[in-house]
Formats: C-alpha cells, structure tokens, sequence
C-alpha cells in the first residue's frame, strides 16, 4: 500500500536532494566532480547552485587549502540541512512504499512494515539530543580506576567551567582542549581549522613544571580541586602560546583592564595542552541543583513542553524592571518561549554573586507566566569579550536547544580600558552576531538600550523614542545603583522590584552596616594599642556590630607563637592577621588590628584580603623612633640597643613608613582620647559609622 502523500518528490526535489547530499557528504570536491554525482552539466549546477544560495539552504565558504591557498566551497546552512533531511525522508519513504507494493504483487499481502517516521517533523534539529563526551556509567567506574594510576593535573575553577560544558555538548563541536592547530585557527580566523565556526579559545593552561613531565601521546587525569576525577585527556598536542596576539585577536587589545586578559597573562599557566576528552563524570554542584540543566536536559524538557521557539535571555546581573520588558518583548517578537538562563560559573570580578543573583531570579520568575517561561543556571565562566563572546554564547544557546538568543547592548562587555575608554561599541556585539548568524544556527532578537518613559509609565528601547523632547527619560546606571546601595539611598519602584532590591539590600548593606577593618601600624611602643583599646571600647559602646581586637602582642600569643621577627616570619604574621580579619570584616564585623606590620608589600596584601569584603582603614601612628625610645614602655628598646634583642623594628630592622595610608596620627603632645577621636571622625567620614 503505497503512502502516496509521504513520497510525493519532484524531479527538482530530487535532484536539489542529490546535490545537498553531495555537498553535505564532500563540501571540499570539485565542481565538475559534484556534476558528476548528481548527474547534471555543470552549467546546470551553477544554476542549481545559484538557487540554493538565495534560497538561503547553502552557502559559500572560504577555506584555506593544503596549498595555503583560498578555496571556495558551498556548505549547507542549518535551513539546508534540515532540507536535506526532509527530502531523505521523503526519499525513504518512496523506496518502502515501492518495496510494499513489491511484496504485495508477489506475496498478494502486506509488507507489515511500520511507516517511516518522518523525523524533520517529528522533533525539530534544536530539540534532537546532541554529543556528550561522558562514557557509560560502568566504563566511568572502570576508567576511574585505572585513571588513579595517571599523572594528574588539579585543574582551576575557570577549567572545572570548560570542562563541564565540553562533557555535557554545551561546546559542542569541541571534543575537547584546542590543539595548536586549532587554536591558532580559532584565534586568528574564528573558526576551527575544520571551518567550524567557533570563537572562542578553549584551552588547557598549564604550568611549565607541569608540563615538562607530560607529552603527546599520554593520557593524564583531570581532577576538580577536591581531587575528584572528572575526566581523561588524551594530548595530542603541547604547545606555548602567543598570550599577546591571543589578548589582540580574542579580546581586541593586550590591555590588562580587560578581566580576561589580566586573567591570561597573570593566572592562565605558559603552555596549552590540547586532545580529546573522555568524560568520567560531570563537577558537583551543591548549590541550586535544581535549577542546573544539561543541553540534552534542556532539549528534552522543551521536547516535553512542546516548546518549538525558545529564546534565550544571557545575564550575569539581577533583573530590574528593564530586563523583564526587554525578555516580555523578545518572546513576543520571536513568537517564542522564554529561557532566562544567566551564568552562575565565573563572571565579572566585582558582579553581585551568583547565590544573591539566584534568588532575585526566583522573585522575579514569579512575574513570568511559568507555562511559557523557565529558568536554568549555566555554569560558564564568563571572558567578557564583547562581540567573539555573543557568537560563543549563541552557540551555547543553540547547544541548550534555544532556536533565538537576546543580544542586548554592549553584550558582555568589560568595562573600560586603560585609556578610560570603552573596549568595544555598544552594538558591536549585534554586528558580529548578525554577519554569523547562519553559521551560529540560532537567530538573534536584538534590543537598543531600555529606559523608562516617566509620563507613559512604561519602558521603552531609547532609540524609538519619537517624542523624546517632551517626555522625561529615566534609567539607573549599575554604578548609580550600587552607590544607592552603598549609601543606602531610595531605589524608585519604577526601576527594580521590591523583593529584588531587598535582596541586593540584605548582600551589600549600607556601609554603615557593613564590616570593616582598622589596621593600625607603627612602631613598637608607637601607642597603637593604646588607640585600638580606646577605639574598641567607643565602638561597642555605639554597639550594632562585633568587635575584635587583634593587637600585636595578643596575636603573638594566640595565632603566631611559634613565629619570630625574621621578615619571613613577619610577613606571616601579618597574612594571618589579614586572613582573620577578612573573615571578620566578611561576616559584618569589626576587625581592629593593632601589629608593627612593617613592610608596605605586606600590608597591601593583607588590604586586598580586605578589600573585597568591606573597607580598609589604615592608620599610620607616626610616633618617631625617638619618642617611641624615650618612652620605653616595655624597657625593649633599651635591651635592643644592647644587642639582647636581634631584628628589632627601628634599631636593627626596617620600617617602611606607608604613604598613603587613610589616616596618620601624631601621638606626640597628644591625648590618647583625641588621637581616638581623630579616628572616629575619619570611620564617620567615610560613612562607616553614622550619627
Ligand atoms: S610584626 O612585625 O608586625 O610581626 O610585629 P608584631 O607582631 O606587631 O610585634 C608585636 C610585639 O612584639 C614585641 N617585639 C618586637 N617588636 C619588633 N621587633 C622585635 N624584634 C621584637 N621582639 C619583640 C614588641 O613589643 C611588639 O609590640 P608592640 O605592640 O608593637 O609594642
């Protein structure tokens, strides 16, 4: 029985569906040679072909031949594909017919063969599972054994957020770390050295001593940091890269204000290693499991919604009020379901953390209508790399099943340069997307700036704003915000939800609820204890937040008693001091710190410690060495003197007065309660005590 409305195919169908396959199967060939497969002149090919191009199903691509010279090809675009898919099954589904039809006339019964499913309409290409590179449960257990015996290497946080995606297909077509070949390729031209297009450097930096013990040709384990094994990579390729040209090519500039290239030339280890990944197991997430999906997890939940369009919204900030009509918008534009799906793995130094971002989507996603809206975290570390970084992402989205993606303005961009001015244009992100967009296989909804009309109450894109003269435009900038935040300053309900700015309230108080730390230094018998007392006491007695004191001698006592006054020992002393008081200053604390702590290297560092938790208060007592000697408290510059005490500060060992520090106080003639006061006054100036 002949299923004739299944086999119905042209003359021109068939030769279109010859010549897709021909390409598809040999995109490389010569033309005269393609004639040949599909049986036609080769002037009816360049018709043929012509047709096709403007039909949008192929398209020309550029490669470099093994002779280095620039050869041109025809490639199908993801509309000719799945063409060529729905010809093949109408193909097949002629051949059973015809087969039927055979086994009725010599065996007068039914073939009883099932119909030919027709796949291009049964599951869309978007919704199709697509490549791990994770091995079955059982050759995990069995590889997990023998990987113990392997040299290891303990890969970073950013390379744990590589390696996840590469194992679930979230990188799909990498099969794993770039080789040289590739990588290069990547770098200069955007594309694999097969001709894929794939923007992004996705490499394994390792260490020279590291990568001395290691060659081409061996299998080493990869572990996350608490030594777990996550997979094997097999090098095939060891090599040192061009950091600077790869700074240029990837990021636009060899500017360290760019996080990314900072991230390169200061973290990212010397040499690449590149080869194929097998992958034993995905990195473990204790937090928010629920909302972390796999491309394949993705695909199959849209399978089951029957979500056929899905535009996906990329965001590494909270959603305000803005976000939400420009995601409103880009569905409706795109006829499209909606995929909030913000970056949880590494994002901007500096951004609101994933945990308080989290659970300001959550607020917000009850705004959404949850039959046509759903969120999923995407644990990708982030390079900020403007334009390369949109395709990269819209590549990742058509992986998660996404058929559109958002690309708002200046899409992950990085801030400024060192010229102060900005890395990329705002729409240069767009540009790129867009001049890519066949290759990417997903359609980008695209959105000028959003601002809020006053007299309409609503948002609107700024550059569509016909009456803009007689209206009044309002939008808050991210540094706007967090200075409102900081200062604890009104945030209108025109610009953010109440639940969210709550929740941004509860991570970044005002500074006067904030912790913070005071590190006094100067010399011994200097009167830095003295002040920190005073301080101390005045601060409980304002009361609101724990106070600690960690004064020289007391710390010496408890946390560093094994130490002496060596410079090492000292730098030690003075990183544990910064390590506590971090601690303190990170959980809403007070933290008075009171040591020599001579050496300026080692107070930056323990103000970086600080520093991105809560204020540094530096307070230089500039007693002189003479004061400090004729007061003598404790008779030790006297036994100093004499020889009986080695490395003593000011006599036989340095100190490096600091030069900028936020307060110097003279203790000299002074009293020790308005040296407090001077104190008081500057933690008040800087708002971190309030009336
Ligand atoms: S450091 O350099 O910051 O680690 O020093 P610190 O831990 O603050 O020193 C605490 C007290 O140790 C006493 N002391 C000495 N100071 C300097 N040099 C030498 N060699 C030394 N030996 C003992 C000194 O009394 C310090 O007390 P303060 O509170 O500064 O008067």
């Amino acid at each position: 029985m002949a299923r004739a409305s299944e086999t119905d195919m042209t003359e021109g169908d068939e030769t279109l569906f010859r010549m897709l396959r021909q390409l598809d199967l040999a995109p490389a060939a010569t033309q005269r040679a393609i004639a040949a497969a599909v049986g036609v002149s080769l002037g009816r090919l360049n018709t043929l072909l012509r047709a096709a191009t403007e039909a949008g199903l192929i398209k020309v691509d550029t490669r470099q031949g093994p002779d280095r010279r620039q050869r041109f090809s025809y490639v199908l675009t993801p509309r000719g594909a799945s063409e060529k898919n729905r010809l093949t099954d109408i193909f097949l589904a002629r051949k059973l017919a015809e087969y039927d039809a055979l086994h009725e006339e010599l065996t007068g019964t039914n073939s009883g063969l099932a119909p030919l499913k027709f796949r291009a309409k049964l599951m869309n290409t978007n919704l199709s599972p697509i490549p791990e590179l994770y091995v079955s449960y059982e050759s995990a257990q069995k590889l997990k054994t023998e990987a113990a015996d392997l040299v290891s290497w303990d890969l970073t946080p950013r390379q744990i957020c590589d390696l996840e995606l590469l194992m679930n297909g979230g990188f799909n077509p990498l099969k794993g770390f770039l080789g040289k070949e590739d990588y290069e390729s990547v770098v200069e031209t955007m594309r694999l050295a097969d001709g894929q297009l794939w923007p992004m450097p996705i490499t394994l930096d390792v260490n020279e001593a590291f990568a001395k013990g290691v060659e081409e040709g061996q299998d080493i384990a990869l572990r996350d940091q608490e030594g777990v094994i996550l997979a094997i990579l097999s090098i095939t390729s060891k090599y040192t890269p061009n950091k600077a040209r790869e700074a240029e090519m990837v990021f636009g500039a060899d500017d360290l204000a760019h996080p990314a290239v900072n991230y390169l030339h200061n973290t990212a280890g010397d040499i690449y290693l590149g080869g194929a990944i097998t992958g034993i197991q995905p990195p473990m997430h204790y937090d928010f499991r629920a909302r972390r999906d796999t491309p394949n997890e993705l695909r199959a939940y849209f399978r089951k919604m029957g979500w056929r369009r899905v535009v996906a919204f990329q965001t590494r900030n909270p959603l305000h009020r803005a976000h939400q009509e420009l995601t409103f918008r880009a569905a409706r534009e795109a006829q499209a379901n909606l995929l909030i799906h913000p970056v949880v793995g590494m994002t901007k130094p500096g951004d609101v953390d994933h945990f308080t971002r989290v659970r300001c989507y959550e607020a917000v996603l009850d705004k959404y209508q949850p039959s046509t809206t759903t969120m999923s975290l995407l644990n990708l570390a982030m390079r900020m790399a403007g334009p390369r970084e949109a395709v990269w992402h819209g590549i990742i989205r058509r992986n998660h099943g996404c058929t559109h993606m958002i690309v708002g303005r200046d899409h992950a961009g990085p801030g400024k340069n060192s010229a102060g001015e900005d890395f990329y244009g705002p729409y240069d992100a767009q540009e790129l997307f867009r001049a890519h967009q066949d290759d990417i296989g997903i359609e980008m909804v695209d959105f000028k700036h959003m601002v809020y009309v006053q007299e309409r109450a609503q948002y609107e894109p700024n550059d569509e704003i016909a009456d803009r003269d007689s209206v009044t435009i309002l939008n808050i900038s991210g540094t706007e915000l967090r200075r409102r935040l900081r200062e604890g300053l009104e945030i209108p309900e025109w610009f953010s939800f109440p639940e969210v700015v709550t929740e941004l309230r509860r991570t970044s108080p005002p500074r006067s609820k904030q912790g913070f730390t005071v590190f006094f230094t100067g010399l011994s018998g200097s009167g830095k204890s003295t002040i920190a007392n005073a301080i101390m006491v005045k601060l409980m007695e304002m009361g609101g937040r724990p106070v600690t004191l960690l004064d020289g001698d007391i710390v010496r006592k408890h946390l560093s008693s094994e130490l002496t006054f060596s410079k090492e020992h000292r730098d030690i002393n003075i990183r544990r001091i910064g390590y506590v008081a971090s601690e303190i200053t990170k959980n809403g604390g007070i933290a008075i710190c009171a040591p020599i702590a001579p050496y300026t290297a080692t107070r930056r560092a323990a103000r970086e410690m600080i520093e991105d938790y809560g204020a540094f208060v530096e307070v230089h007592v500039a007693t002189s060495l003479e004061e400090c000697e004729r007061r003598d408290r404790k008779g030790l510059y006297k036994l100093a003197r004499e020889g009986k005490i080695k490395e003593f500060t000011g006599i036989s060992d340095p100190y490096e007065e600091p030069a900028s520090p936020e307060l110097r106080v003279d203790t000299e003639g002074a009293e020790v309660d308005s040296c407090a006061q001077q104190v008081l006054l500057k933690l008040e100036a800087m708002g971190l005590i309030s009336g």
